[in-house]
């Protein structure tokens, strides 16, 4: 089988390299992994030209434009990338029969329902990031529906707060956290960390199955998060913490986060207050497929965003790269 990886330099784009070499599956499969300088995701020829060329069974989208705040300039880019290159890439996927992996945010949503959003949940994106997101899912349902009888299959996961090799949230406290006695931290507005190297395996652990080959599953919206939920103040008190069990010198203390609303901490897009997203439908898929079947992989799905940040700030620290 072809597989094509776009955004190999991002957060997840490197996460699933880690997977694929971990679980030996390039001694399976040929995996092209494609990043800005092989592939502009903004030429849509070039797009085309690389499906034509590589001829992909699966095509795992993990790039897009994803500086939020940026995007509200760059309106053109971040809908080039983020909308039409993603539905280039289902239009191939339906002409072909391929299967198409594509990641959306919690950002598609306004944050205003106080409830954990369900994948049926109207879009309503606040800002341009949120907005090309958005219509990156509509372009691959709409190419999709062109042949409601094709073989072809996607997904979308959406998910939020990525952590991975990159640049992040994290990261960003843990650096503050070295030079500063006291910070203040966004305490109202809610979702769940997500960790890119889970991310990565709980996607491949959908779409193959144990032999590695292509599974089916229903094409849709999935929502992809771990269990819990936190606010920002919340989760960089407690990287905070897990920094100082695993040996960090650091120049701020948990009870030195201030907790202060978004309204005292304004940025050029808005951001939606509740980022919390109930995850019915890959739940479903999760268990069909693990339950009682593959214990560990089961665990994996059903784990807290707790456990994995204190292991990635512990690894940070323990490799000096905070
Ligand atoms: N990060 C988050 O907190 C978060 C939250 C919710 C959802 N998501 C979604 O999760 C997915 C993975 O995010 P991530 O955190 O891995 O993102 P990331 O680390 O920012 O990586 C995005 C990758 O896309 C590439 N890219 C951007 N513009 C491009 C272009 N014109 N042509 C080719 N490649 C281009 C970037 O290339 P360069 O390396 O060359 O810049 C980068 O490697 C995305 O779909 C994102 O929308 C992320």
């Amino acid at each position: 089988m072809n597989i094509l990886v776009f955004g190999k330099d991002g957060q997840l784009g490197k996460a699933f390299q880690c997977v694929f070499t971990d679980q030996k599956l390039g001694e399976l499969h040929r995996i092209h992994y494609v990043g800005r300088a092989q592939c502009d995701l903004s030429n849509a020829d070039a797009i085309t030209n690389l499906l034509q060329e590589t001829k992909p069974n699966l095509i795992i989208n993990a790039a897009a434009y994803t500086a939020v705040d940026q995007a509200e300039q760059e309106i053109d880019l971040a809908y080039a990338v983020n909308a039409i290159a993603p539905a280039i890439m289902a239009q191939y996927a339906v002409k072909e029969g391929a299967t198409l992996l594509h990641y959306s945010t919690d950002y598609v949503f306004d944050g205003t329902k106080t409830t954990p959003y369900h994948e049926s949940d109207a879009r309503n994106p606040l800002g341009i990031y949120g907005k090309s997101k958005a219509a990156g899912e509509a372009g691959i349902e709409d190419a999709f529906k062109q042949d409601p009888h094709t073989k072809a299959q996607f997904a979308i996961l959406r998910t939020s707060w990525v952590y991975g090799d990159g640049g992040n949230f994290i990261r960003t406290i843990l650096r503050l956290a070295k030079e500063r006695e006291s910070l203040k931290v966004i305490a109202n507005q809610y979702g769940v960390p997500t960790s890119a190297p889970w991310l990565a395996s709980i996607s491949l652990a959908m779409v193959l199955d144990e032999n590695h080959q292509l599974r089916s599953f229903p094409s849709g919206l999935y929502h992809a998060i771990p269990q819990g939920e936190t606010t920002w103040h919340a989760l960089a008190s407690f990287a905070v913490q897990a920094a100082i069990d695993a040996g960090a010198v650091l120049k701020l203390r948990p009870d030195q986060i201030a907790a202060i609303p978004a309204s005292e901490y304004p940025l050029p897009a808005p951001r939606p207050m509740n980022s919390r997203m109930a995850r019915s439908a890959l739940d479903a898929l999760m268990n069909q497929i693990y339950k009682g079947a593959d214990v560990t992989k089961w665990q994996q799905w059903q784990q807290s965003w707790q456990e994995p940040v204190a292991d990635y700030v512990q690894d940070l620290v323990l490799h000096k790269r905070s």
